[in-house]
């Protein structure tokens, strides 16, 4: 073997990946130890989850979601999974069909909730109907679903897939527009309260380079594409200009996010609407919210009385615009 191989840090055996904000290469097997460890750091340096607790996995399809499922099984954890069908035409198509895979190679759990089979829309119909962007009431149907299934299935706890790139990205948004509520309840891990059930974010130490070399080394299939609608949004911009700083001084971006969590955070606390108990519930589903009817009721209202809209139409709208 050449001389100049890189050879992990751990074994000595030559790398497949090298992490310069760890200054140091890693092989395989090692790879998917630091991603097992740097969980269970998350896990408990937040006191997320205990072995005794139901979880709730939201997969996607994507490389995150399945990695966290799959870490979590490995360790021991209670995990089902829970995959909602957004109707993002064949983006969502594929990706049902990997997450099923998954679960069906495994022997795991899945609970599948469908927007239009359920609801009577989808994401490029609300995005019409709602006049907004399709992130908008997609990321409103995400949350709302996540509860309301995890709460139905008496989970102790809805577990995402948000990554450091996730997180630093939205933790750069709201900071350039001093959103305060958003930035008191970034954590980790919110306890259930108000009837919103405990979630929790088991992935935020590590990067989407490395969740994808896990999925690569423990040979999961993801969808590889990203969601055709978010192509062009503000959450990805954050995330390249994230990288540029990263590119420059390694370590930048889990810097940026961690410091955030142990020196900001704790002066936030008490600043956002649910602390403030400024929280009810919707008259018509039952679900918490700050007004008489619930952000998702209003969200169905619309968009299920209005014709059926192919996601090509919102592309090729959005791409004129
Ligand atoms: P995103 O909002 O697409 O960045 O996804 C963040 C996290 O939400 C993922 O890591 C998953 O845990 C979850 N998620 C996103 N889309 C879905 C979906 N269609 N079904 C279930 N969970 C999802
Ligand atoms: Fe929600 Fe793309 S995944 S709009
Ligand atoms: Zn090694
Ligand atoms: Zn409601």
């Amino acid at each position: 073997m050449p001389a100049n191989v890189s050879r992990c840090r751990v074994c000595k055996e030559p790398a497949v990946i090298d992490l310069p904000r760890h200054n140091a290469h890693f092989c395989g097997e090692h790879l998917v130890q630091l991603c097992n460890r740097q969980m269970a750091k998350a896990i408990e340096d937040w006191e997320m989850f205990t072995p005794q607790d139901r979880l709730l996995v939201a997969v996607s399809g994507g490389k995150d979601s399945l990695a966290v499922w799959d870490m979590l099984v490995a360790a021991g954890y209670q995990a089902d999974g829970l995959y909602l069908g957004l109707g993002i035409g064949e983006y969502s198509d594929d990706s049902g069909g990997y997450v099923r895979r998954f679960a069906d190679e495994r022997g795991l759990k899945l609970i599948t909730v469908d927007l239009r089979a359920d609801y009577g829309y989808d994401v490029p119909t609300a995005a019409v109907a709602t006049k907004r962007v399709p992130c908008s009431a997609c990321g409103l149907s995400k949350r709302h679903l996540f509860d309301r299934a995890a709460v139905d299935g008496g989970y102790d706890a809805v577990v995402t897939g948000h990554n450091l790139d996730d997180e630093a990205a939205v933790l750069f948004g709201n900071t350039l527009r001093w959103e305060i509520d958003y930035l008191g309840r970034q954590l980790p891990v919110l306890p259930a309260a108000n009837g919103f059930p405990r979630k929790c974010k088991p992935l935020v130490r590590l990067t989407e380079r490395e969740t994808a070399a896990y999925c690569l080394i423990r040979g999961i299939d993801y969808v590889v594409e990203e969601c055709p609608m978010a192509a062009g949004n503000r959450h990805l911009a954050y995330k390249e200009a994230l990288n540029s700083i990263e590119q420059q001084s390694p370590g930048a971006k889990a810097a940026f996010y961690l410091n955030f969590l142990t020196k900001m955070s704790p002066l936030l606390a008490g600043s956002t609407a649910a602390a403030r108990g400024d929280v009810g519930t919707c008259g018509r589903c039952g679900a918490p919210t700050t007004g008489d009817v619930c952000a998702f009721c209003r969200l169905i209202e619309k968009s299920s009385t209005h014709e059926a809209v192919p996601v090509e139409f919102v592309l090729d709208k959005r791409i004129r615009r």
